[in-house]
């Protein structure tokens, strides 16, 4: 059966915000998931504790993209103590809704997003001796 996607999902895998790679980022993360094999890499650029740049490429599905193309859009400007906290449960609401089966590409992203974070603390010696909450042991 095919799979039923939002417009938002639609329009966000069609036309894509913040693909790329930035020179020189100040994290950097690489994620995949074992299961379906879909992988995702993210560079950020982090001036005054925030956000000042995201990109992402993707080597994964239409909601992969989709969630990644939301998640740069929403945290790019956003203070690293805010972005720490963004949940996957954020993105899924501003698409309107995923397939169950297409949830952990949302995951996925949040997962890149605070794997890049970590990279831009533990470079800056800024990283703190506990691990960031991630938000990912919830049951999907
Ligand atoms: S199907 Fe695995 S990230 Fe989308």
């Amino acid at each position: 059966m095919a799979l039923k996607y939002t417009k938002k999902v639609m329009d966000n895998f069609l036309h894509p915000k913040n693909i790329g790679e930035i020179k020189n980022p100040d994290g950097y993360a690489e994620v995949g998931n074992p299961i379906c094999g879909d992988m995702l890499t993210f560079t950020i650029k982090v001036k005054n504790k925030k956000i000042t740049d995201i990109k992402y490429l993707s080597f994964g599905c239409a909601s992969n993209i989709a969630t990644a193309s939301v998640m740069t859009e929403k945290v790019k400007g956003m203070t690293l103590e805010k972005a720490k906290k963004f949940k996957w449960e954020t993105i899924i609401n501003e698409l309107g809704g995923l397939p169950k089966q297409k949830i952990h590409c949302s995951v996925l992203v949040i997962k890149g997003l605070q794997k890049a974070i970590e990279d831009y603390e533990t470079k800056s010696g800024k990283k703190t001796p506990h691990r960031i909450k991630t938000h990912l042991s919830k049951k999907l």
